[in-house]
Order: C-alpha cells, then structure tokens, then sequence
C-alpha cells in the first residue's frame, strides 16, 4: 500500500482528526463496487454520495468525458458559448416536468440553490413585486452550504458556527413524527396538516405578499430522510399558488431516478416554479448542478431588460463547462437507454421489503423508504449521541466491505439504480450483522 501524507487536505464535513488517524480511502470505482486503498471490494449502498446513480464509471460517461476533454477543455459561457450547452440544456428540459424548460446550470447544489433564490427575488422585482423578499424554508433542511443554502436551510450545525446569515427567512416545522408514523412504508399516512402550517405562519407573522419563495426538499435527505406524509407536498403547493409565492423543490437527492421517475415532482405529482438539481445529473463524474424554471420566470426576466443589456446578473465561470455538459449529455442518455428511472421503480418494492427486515432489531427506532432511498433511525447509545451509528458505518466499511452513509444516528442508504436483487440482499444482510454487532454497546 502507499503511503499517503493526509496532513495537509482539509476535509470537509468529516471529523478531520479522527479520520486521519485511521484513513478510510477509495482508490477505484466499477459498477456497484468501489476499490478500497488495501484492495478490497466495497459494495456502495450510497451511490457515493447520494449521486452515481448509473452506477460507477459507466463506459459511455467516461468515454464522452475523455473524448471532449481532448477536444475543447474549455469555452466561456459569459457572452460566449459551445453546442454542448445549449445540448445538456436540451436533454435536461426532456425529461422536466411540462413547462419548467429554461435551465441555469452551475457546478453544484449549492451554486444551484443559492441561483434559484437569486433568481425567485430578481423575477419579483422584475414584476414590480420587490416587496416579496423574504424566503420559507423548513427545519431540519439541507440546501447545501452558501450563504443562501445555509439561511434556508435549517440543519443547526451547519449554521451555528457561522451567525447570522440571510436576514427575512423563517422556517417551518419538518413533518417527521416517529411517536405517530414510525416504520411506515413510503409516504406516511398523517401530518398532511402539517403544511397549513405555512398559511398559519404568513398570516400571522408576515405579509403574505412580502414572501418570495418557500423551498423545500421533496424527501429530506441529508438530515436523514424525512419522507413527506401523503397529501402534505399538494397542500404546500396550493397555498403557494394561493398568496403568489415561486415553490421550489430542491431535487439534488430526489432527482434522476431515485424516486423511481425522474423527478420527485413527478413522483408526488406537484410541478414546482423551479427544481435544483445536480449530482444524478452527471453521475456525479464531473460536478454539476442547474436550475430548471418555469418559462413565465424566465421570460419575465427577458422582458425586464432592454433586448442588448444583460437580464440577469449571475453566473459562474464554469457555467455549462464542457467536460459537465459532456458527462451530463451521456448521464442522460445511459438513464434512457438502460430504462434506470424505470429500474428503480421496479426494484423499489424489493428494497422496502429489505429495508423493513430489519425491524426486530432492538436498537431500531424507525425505519423511512421511498423509491432506492431509506433511512433507519437508532437508539442513540446512552448519554452519547451519533456514535451507534457511526460504529455500525466502520464496521460495515473495516469488516462487511460495505459503504453506508450516517448522519447523528440515522443511517441513510441510496445505491445505485443498477443494484441488483442479491446485491439488496448482501446489503442488508452485511448491515443486519453490523446492527447486532453494535446492539450491546
Ligand atoms: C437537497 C440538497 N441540496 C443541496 C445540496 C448541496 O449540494 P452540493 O454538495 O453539490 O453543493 C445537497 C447535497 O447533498 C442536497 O442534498
């Protein structure tokens, strides 16, 4: 094995000090399987990082990627293009929900959330609505780590270290509730009340007309998986149409497959102003993330500006880089030709069943499906929080050679589409064996 000098990456939401002392490295990737550093065959149970979702380097992604980076490594999209943009905008808006079909791209979900509000305050303004400034977002939310992520997001550890942020946000409350919907299978059946929440709270506490924008993860991945109650995501929509204010569904998780459709929003059968997405889009092979908007946004930020003046003032050096756009362009086509969305769809009963085995295990609390993505919540160990599950993610990766994902004491698996029935059965089976092994301590 090499030897590796790890002091000087700083790693970013990782106990730095803790990993170094015993490194845990990834050296290759190949469909399911990932290569640990000493060699072994890990099987990936998080797609990575919620994002291969066509399984790891897939020929034909890695084949676009080499060819165009030999052929145009790079074109600016400030008052310059190449074709590949406007392609990857194209495929994108294919598989969109009817009419959200104009595509701001950028380099992840962060870029990407932060663009969508950018986007939600300069449409209002442009309609002569500046009042509407303000943004909802929910607790417990991941909208990634920007200024704007960070202020709507409501995850407290990814905020206390940092002040105040945005100024005019509020928050409602996330719809988990274990006491009443534990281990329900896919969408629970109460709390779509839950959503009357924001009308209750604009009414009460703010104008209605000074809301721009309230968004929202279909599915809360990052925070551990809160599957919204049935009904809950309709209601919120409605009273947004109600008072006028954008939703936006923030799909870096939910898109691309995972869900069983393309989007969360078809799954849930809501159509969002606007839909971030990013990871799935490329297979995660080379960063990107873009917003998809409904053309009334758009077209009322063309209108606002005189036709040789600039409409909207964003964007990002690697906007629609090619090699992304290349990745993104071959993504699309692998998720079409190999029917993944499809796949995961078929395969997401398999996966429940697997997923609710687990149950009689004494130190499990709760656990959430919906379409290839689950969490299951643990009994945090006495006085000592996020350590059970932490345990159960070493033993997996050290003695199972399986890769799980933990956030505090939930576990949160999301393969890759292309799992297979025996690699669902070896999943759970190596992560039951880790769960008993980790019950008495
Ligand atoms: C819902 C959601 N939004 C935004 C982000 C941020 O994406 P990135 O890490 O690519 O900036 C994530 C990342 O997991 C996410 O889950």
């Amino acid at each position: 094995m090499r030897t590796i000098n790890t002091e000087h990456f700083w790693m970013p939401f990782t106990a730095n000090r803790q990993f170094k002392a015993k490194p845990r490295l990834l050296s290759a990737a190949q469909g399911m399987y990932y290569t640990s550093e000493d060699g072994r065959q890990i099987l990936d149970g998080t797609a990575g990082l919620w994002c291969v979702n066509a399984g790891h380097n897939h020929p034909k992604i890695v084949a676009a990627i080499q060819a165009q980076a030999a052929t145009l490594d790079f074109a600016p999209t400030f008052q310059m293009a190449h074709p590949l943009a406007f392609e990857a905008a194209t495929a994108l808006v294919e598989i969109a929900p009817e009419g959200l079909n104009r595509v701001f791209f950028c380099n992840d979900g962060s870029e990407a959330v932060d663009t969508a509000l950018k986007i939600a305050l300069a449409y209002h303004k442009a309609r002569g609505d500046a009042g509407r400034f303000r943004f909802i977002g929910r607790e417990r939310a991941y909208h990634g780590v920007g200024f704007g992520g960070i202020s709507v997001g409501g995850i407290a550890g990814n905020r206390k270290q940092f002040g105040p942020a945005l100024s005019g946000i509020d928050h409602l409350k996330h719809p988990l509730n274990i006491a009443i919907n534990a281990f329900s299978k896919g969408q629970p059946e109460s709390g779509a009340e839950l959503a009357d929440e924001l009308e209750a709270r604009i009414l009460a506490l703010h104008d209605p007309s000074s809301i721009a924008a309230l968004i929202v993860e279909p599915i809360q991945g990052s925070t551990g998986v809160i599957i919204p109650p049935q009904g809950y995501l309709i209601r919120l929509s409605q009273i947004c149409q109600k008072y006028g204010i954008l939703l936006i569904f923030d799909e870096v998780i939910t898109g691309f497959g995972r869900l069983g459709t393309a989007f969360g929003a078809d799954y849930f059968d809501v159509t969002p102003d606007m839909i971030i997405c990013a990871k799935g889009l490329s297979n995660a092979a080379v960063p990107m993330g873009a917003v998809l908007v409904k053309q009334m946004i758009h077209d009322g930020l063309m209108q606002a500006a005189a036709p040789d003046q600039i409409e909207f003032f964003h964007g990002y050096t690697y906007s629609a880089h090619p090699l992304a756009c290349a990745a993104a362009i071959a993504t699309l086509e692998v998720y079409r030709e190999e029917k993944l969305f499809e796949r995961a769809a078929q395969m997401s009963p398999y996966f429940e069943q697997a997923a609710h085995s687990l149950r009689d295990i004494s130190i499990v609390k709760d656990i959430r499906n919906c379409g290839l993505v689950c969490g299951i919540e643990l009994e945090p160990q006495t006085g000592r929080s996020t350590t059970r599950a932490y345990d159960v993610f070493e033993k997996c990766f050290w003695e199972k050679n399986v890769l799980i994902r933990t956030t505090g004491d939930i576990i949160a698996l999301s393969p890759p589409l292309i799992i297979s029935k025996s690699e669902i059965d070896r999943l759970f089976s190596d992560l039951r064996a880790a769960l008993l092994e980790c019950t008495n301590t």
